[in-house]
C-alpha cells in the first residue's frame, strides 16, 4: 500500500502540531499548514522535518493555490485534517462584525475552502480521510463565544452532510471536539476564568494535552476505520457528556 499523504491545516502550533508530529511518527507523509507565524513554522520544520506551507484558509484562491503546492510536492491528499482555528472571545453585545466574520472565516468557511480542494481527487481515487475538528463550546455554548460557539456547531453539520455525500466511496468524514486543552489558545483565556469557573468544571481536574487529541485523529484516519463517519469522538476531561 502507497504511504498516504496527509494536510493539517493550522498543523504547526497547538494542537495541529501534535497531529502533525503524531502522524509523521505513525508513518504518513505530513504537510503542515500554516496562517501568518513563520517564526513558529520555521521552529516547528526545523524541530520535526516537516514541511510546512503558508495559507490563508479563509481565502478560497489561496487554498486552490496552497493545496496545490502539497500536492505537487509532497503528492496527492489522502487525509485531510481540518483544524486550523482562532479565537476573538467577547460577549455579543460588544461584538465588532470584524470579530465574527474572522472567526467565522477561519473556522468555518475554511472547511469549504480547504475541504473543496481534495475532495474530487479523493473521490477518483476511491479513498479519503476527514477528520474537523470541532470543539466542546461548539457542543454546550460559552460565555463570550457566539462567534467560535456558531463556527464549531458548523463544523458538526459540515461533517454529516459531507459524510453522507461521500459514504459510498471510501472516504470518511469525522469531527473530533476536544475540551480545554493546554495550548496558547486556552491560554489566552484570563487567569481567573480559567482557574474559578473552567478548571473546576473538568472532572479530571487538569487540561488535556495536544497528543490527547492527536490519539483520536490517528484512529479515525486508519485504514481500519473505514466503518466509522459522521461521528463526533468527544475528548474533554469529562465536562460535557453527549
Ligand atoms: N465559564 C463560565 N462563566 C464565564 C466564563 C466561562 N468560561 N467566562 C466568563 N464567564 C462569566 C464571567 O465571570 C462573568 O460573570 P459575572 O457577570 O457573574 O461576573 C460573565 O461571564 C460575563 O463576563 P464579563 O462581563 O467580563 O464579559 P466580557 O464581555 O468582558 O467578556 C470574556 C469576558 C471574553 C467572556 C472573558 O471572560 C473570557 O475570555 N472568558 C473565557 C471564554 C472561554 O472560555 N473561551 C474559551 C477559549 S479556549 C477555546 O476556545 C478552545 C476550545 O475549543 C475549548
Amino acid at each position: 500500500m502507497p504511504t498516504r499523504v496527509a494536510l493539517v491545516t493550522g498543523g504547526t502550533r497547538g494542537i495541529g502540531a501534535a497531529i502533525s508530529v503524531a502522524l509523521r511518527d505513525a508513518g504518513y507523509r505530513v504537510a503542515a499548514n500554516y496562517g501568518g507565524n513563520d517564526e513558529a513554522a520555521r521552529k516547528f520544520h526545523e524541530e520535526t522535518g516537516i514541511p510546512v506551507y503558508r495559507f490563508d484558509v479563509s481565502d478560497f484562491a489561496a487554498c486552490r493555490d496552497g493545496v496545490a503546492r502539497v500536492e505537487a510536492e509532497v503528492g496527492p491528499i489522502d487525509i485531510l485534517v481540518n483544524n486550523a482555528g482562532i479565537t476573538r472571545d467577547v460577549t455579543l453585545h460588544k461584538m465588532t462584525p470584524e470579530q465574527w466574520r474572522a472567526v467565522i472565516a477561519t473556522n468555518l468557511d475554511s472547511l469549504f475552502n480547504v475541504t473543496r480542494q481534495v475532495i474530487e481527487g479523493m473521490r477518483a481515487r476511491g479513498f479519503g480521510r476527514i477528520v474537523n475538528i470541532s470543539s466542546i463550546n461548539g457542543q454546550k455554548g460559552q460565555v463570550g463565544q457566539t462567534n467560535y460557539a456558531a463556527a464549531k456547531a458548523g463544523v458538526l453539520g459540515f461533517t454529516k452532510a459531507l459524510a453522507l455525500e461521500n459514504a459510498g466511496r471510501g472516504i470518511t468524514v469525522n469531527a473530533v471536539a476536544p475540551g480545554y486543552i493546554g495550548t496558547e489558545m486556552v491560554r489566552a483565556v484570563p487567569q481567573e476564568v480559567l482557574e474559578k469557573k473552567i478548571l473546576p468544571q473538568i472532572p479530571t481536574g487538569r487540561l488535556g494535552e495536544p497528543e490527547e487529541v492527536a490519539r483520536c485523529v490517528l484512529f479515525l484516519v486508519a485504514e481500519e476505520a473505514g466503518w466509522i463517519t459522521g461521528s463526533t469522538l468527544t475528548v474533554n476531561g469529562g465536562q460535557y457528556m453527549i
